[in-house]
């Protein structure tokens, strides 16, 4: 057994022996002396063997990277012109004086020192040597101090952990179920659950006034760098509580789980409502850690030519909006070109702008394609409004209103990214009072967050205006991603029923998918709510990963498959046939 770990050897060990386990980082033969770089959890430690140790020399010379082995060796300074002060082994080496190969390794299919070069697939199919990247270990071991922070936290404050069912029924969180068939039920399916949702409401209806689990959650839906088909959240729920509580308990978990595991203070959390984010930054989960607010200009524009903005201007589910970007003027032509398509991507079918070149000499201190379409009152009021400085670059957006937010939120991001006008390293905020519905189309509603979700008004209300009705939501937002959501719950069966009917469920549809829901709603269900926090993205964030799926050990692709094991996979056919299933298109 290893006497000490690789990464801790410092001067004050030496002249002890010491016997260490580890894989070969690197070999460096320097004529006569050879070097093995020397790694576990830890770190590394160089290791030297001269020709006077004969026989652990040839052996020495034999290593090759990552193969497995123990060393017995002094520990000594190193030459001073040989200390590597980027090593925290860096003063010192061990004189290596035996060695002994625990086992071999292949020449591995990427160099784990070259971090760059190895592709994301290859990566991804050699994940237990990817794995062992210094950077990737520093990634989940974040991980693991954050969840392990949040269980003691969360049972400090009397949260009880409670496991709830895998194999279940559909629980609706907005994107598609994954089905597992059942073998003694054939073609019935058990639902992975989206979320622990409705068994956590159970649990209150049950009594146990404050729960929490590390729940897996699978959702079958378009992948982006932000989303895995299986993640973990945090999930929490309590009884008797409103959402000062949840957002408090919410906060200052955070802020202490970011203190304790990274060292990052934060600042309290804003609270903006869905209405004013929308209105300032396009987006209900707004990165607060610049400017760059959208300015609404309809008002000046109604009576303009330019149909562009005249337009929309006079529509009511339209928006004309402006974007001041202070020292805009180091973009150049091309640089503009660029953001038009970007900005295109969302739908916008242009960017009209304008450079405020000399805001003294007045219109003719301007430059833009679309001056010529607007009287001079109407941009003279407008860069009052907008308060232009020399040197802004103005751009707009005028469109209906989800293609302008849509577009001009993703130009907000992605000017702060290209010219890092970034004024804090860490922004967080709650967004509240989400709207209950948001329109599928004309004669069809979803629910934002989900049916479960209390509204605010009454059942009558709701009923006679879907649209208009506001939720008790809030999600919190880390830096533009929304790392959590939750609301306070429907604990009238009535309201729940009522909810149902908006969203077009039948009786007996509402019964066969949530009957048991609404009879349990009917047994003394308590005010209940809670919020669950996407532990990956949470962890994302914390550790500045690129994506998800680095601080996931064993994630998934963009197809939502595993390169590793090469899952989903064909069965053999008789297995499928005992289920009751019959595949069409196998390929
Ligand atoms: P929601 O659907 O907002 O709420 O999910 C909560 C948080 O989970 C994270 N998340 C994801 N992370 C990675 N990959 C995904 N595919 C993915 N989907 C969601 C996000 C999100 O904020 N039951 C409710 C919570 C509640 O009301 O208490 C729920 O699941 O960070
Ligand atoms: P056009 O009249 O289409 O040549 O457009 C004149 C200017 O307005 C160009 O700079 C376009 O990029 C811009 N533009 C066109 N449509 C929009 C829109 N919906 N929102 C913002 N700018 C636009």
């Amino acid at each position: 057994m290893r006497s000490h770990y690789c990464g801790e050897i410092r001067p004050e060990h030496l002249q002890q022996e010491v016997r260490l386990n580890g894989w070969v980082n690197r070999r460096r033969d320097h004529g006569g002396i050879i070097f093995l770089d020397l790694r576990d959890h830890r770190g590394v430690i160089q290791v030297v063997f001269d020709p006077d140790t004969d026989a652990s020399f040839a052996l020495a010379d034999q290593m090759r990277n990552e193969f497995v082995i123990e060393v017995v060796g002094l520990v000594r300074l190193r030459d001073p012109a040989a200390i590597n002060p980027k090593m925290l082994t860096g003063e010192v080496e061990v004189l290596g004086q035996q060695l002994t190969v625990l086992n071999r390794s292949e020449t591995p299919p990427f160099q784990l020192d070259e971090h760059s070069e190895a592709g994301d697939d290859v990566r991804l199919k050699y994940r237990y040597i990817d794995l062992r990247r210094p950077e990737m270990q520093e990634k989940l071991r974040i991980r693991s101090r954050v969840s392990h922070f949040v269980r003691n936290f969360l049972s400090s404050y009397d949260f009880v952990d409670l496991e709830t069912p895998v194999l279940t029924k559909a629980t609706p969180e907005g994107a598609r179920d994954y089905l597992v068939p059942s073998r003694v039920h054939p073609g019935q399916f058990y639902a992975l659950p989206q979320s622990p949702q409705i068994f956590k409401q159970l649990l209150m209806i049950s009594g146990f006034d404050r729960y929490y689990q590390i729940a897996r959650c699978f959702r079958d839906e378009d992948l982006r760098a932000d989303r895995q088909p299986e993640f973990t959240q945090v999930d929490i729920e309590a009884s008797f509580v409103d959402e000062a509580y949840i957002m408090a308990l919410a906060e200052e978990m955070l802020i202490r789980v970011f203190d304790e595991v990274i060292d990052v203070q934060l600042e309290p959390f804003t609270v903006l409502t869905y209405a004013d984010a929308m209105q300032h930054y396009g987006t209900d989960r707004p990165d607060l850690r610049f400017g760059l607010e959208l300015i609404d200009i309809a008002d000046l524009m109604t009576e303009v030519e330019f149909k562009v903005f005249g337009v929309p201007a006079k529509d009511i589910d339209s928006r004309v909006v402006a974007l001041r970007l202070p020292n805009g003027d180091r973009l150049s032509r091309k640089n503009i070109d660029d953001l038009t398509s970007f900005v295109g991507i969302y739908g916008a079918k242009g960017l009209a702008y304008i450079r405020v070149n000399d805001i003294s000499a007045g219109v003719s201190g301007l430059q833009s394609p679309i001056l010529k379409f607007l009287p001079e009152s109407v941009v003279d009021e407008l860069l009052a409004r907008l308060q232009a400085e020399n040197g802004d670059l103005i751009f707009f957006g005028a469109d209906k209103a989800n293609v302008v937010n849509d577009s001009m939120a993703a130009l907000r991001n992605k000017l702060a990214t290209d010219l890092d006008l970034y004024e804090c390293p860490w922004s967080v905020c709650w967004v509240t009072e989400f709207p209950m519905f948001e329109q599928v189309d004309s004669s069809h509603w979803t629910a934002v967050h989900h049916p479960f979700t209390q509204p605010i008004g009454s059942i009558d209300s709701l009923l006679a205006n879907p649209g208009k009705t506001s939720s008790r939501a809030y999600d919190v937002v880390i830096n533009g991603y929304e790392v959590g959501g939750g609301s306070i719950r429907i604990h009238d069966p009535q309201m729940q029923r009522a909810i149902f009917q908006v969203l077009q469920l039948s009786e007996n549809e509402s019964e066969a998918k949530f009957g048991f829901l609404l009879d349990a709603l009917k047994y003394g269900a308590p005010p209940h709510g809670g919020i669950a926090l996407g532990l990956d993205r949470l962890v994302m964030l914390m550790t500045d990963a690129k994506a998800i799926r680095d601080v996931i050990a064993f994630p998934k692709t963009q197809t939502a498959t595993c390169l590793l094991t090469a899952a989903p996979d064909n069965v053999p056919e008789k297995l499928v046939r005992e289920l009751g299933i019959r595949v069409h298109n196998p390929n």
